[in-house]
């Protein structure tokens, strides 16, 4: 093992184990993730639920990191949905708070991993200091190349969609006969990212709630009980090796079938 993933994965640990049973060949090229469960966690503790957060925030630094090192390409996580707005102002504000605090030890860890911050969701709904210091480290780390951190912040899956109707109808000129998907996925906030490969929810919530709509066609979903602040390196590693074993079959017939019929 390289010396850099001896350190994260150590020898004599659970993770360990799990690592050795990872096919580094078949890792997921994109890796989306629904961080949920942290006013739960929070609760569990008899916290406030803000405590959640910020233990949440913690989470997704260890799992960034890692993600990085096994050698991830993208790694998208829904940190602030467009339904989010509902909830207190105390919590709403408190989120954007701790995000611009995070931001700039984040951007360390961005920069000492050679890793990239792109920002998807509708910005003009996202808080002046939060979005200037947001653009601030896309901008610095514009150039790194090792993986892709997407945050979804003020995101939703629809208003996604109905952002690139928007652009198409004011570009003008298409014929709609022509329009394809190539062509509207290119106006999408996710334009030039690939669909993720592996969408992992944390918390057991079965269901999207309005991420990535377009984007996840074909997506593998694994749902595992465990609350965000607790997710760590050893459930990463479990929802890789979960997604290593699936079939992906993209609406085609399975390989074994697909190879049993040539024969015939
Ligand atoms: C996820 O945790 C964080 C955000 C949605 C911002 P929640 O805050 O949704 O935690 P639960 O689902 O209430 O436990
Ligand atoms: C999804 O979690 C959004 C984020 C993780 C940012 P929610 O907690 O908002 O989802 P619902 O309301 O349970 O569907
Ligand atoms: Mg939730």
């Amino acid at each position: 093992m390289e010396k850099h993933l001896e350190e994260f994965f150590p020898p004599g640990t659970a993770e360990n184990d799990l690592f050795a049973r990872l096919d580094p060949g078949r890792l997921p090229r994109h890796v989306a993730v629904i961080m949920d469960g942290n006013g739960r966690w929070a609760k569990g503790r008899g916290l406030d639920r803000v405590e959640g957060h910020k233990a949440g925030a913690a989470a997704v630094k260890e799992i960034t990191e890692a993600a990085a090192r096994l050698g991830i390409g993208w790694l998208t996580l829904f940190a602030f949905s467009s339904e989010n707005w509902k909830r207190p102002r105390a919590e709403v504000g408190s989120l954007w708070r701790l995000l611009r605090l995070h931001l700039g030890s984040d951007l360390e860890l961005l920069t000492r991993n050679d890793l990239r911050l792109r920002v998807i969701g509708r910005r003009d709904g996202i808080p002046g200091p939060a979005l200037k210091e947001l653009e601030r480290v896309e901008a610095l780390t514009a150039g790194n190349r090792r993986m892709t951190v997407v945050f979804a912040l003020n995101y939703g899956g629809r208003a996604d969609i109905v952002d690139a109707a928007r652009r198409l109808l004011a570009e003008g000129g298409v014929d709609p006969s022509r329009l394809d998907e190539e062509t509207f996925a290119a106006r999408l906030s996710t334009a030039g990212i690939p669909d993720p490969d592996l969408l992992i929810r944390t918390s057991g919530e079965m269901r999207l709630s309005n991420f990535l709509l377009w984007q996840m066609a074909y997506t593998e979903i694994h749902v595992t009980p465990v609350l965000w602040p607790d997710f760590g390196r050893r459930h990463l590693l479990e929802a890789l090796l979960d997604f290593q074993g699936r079939e992906r079959r993209f609406g085609d017939v399975g390989a074994a079938v697909k190879h049993a019929g040539q024969r015939t």
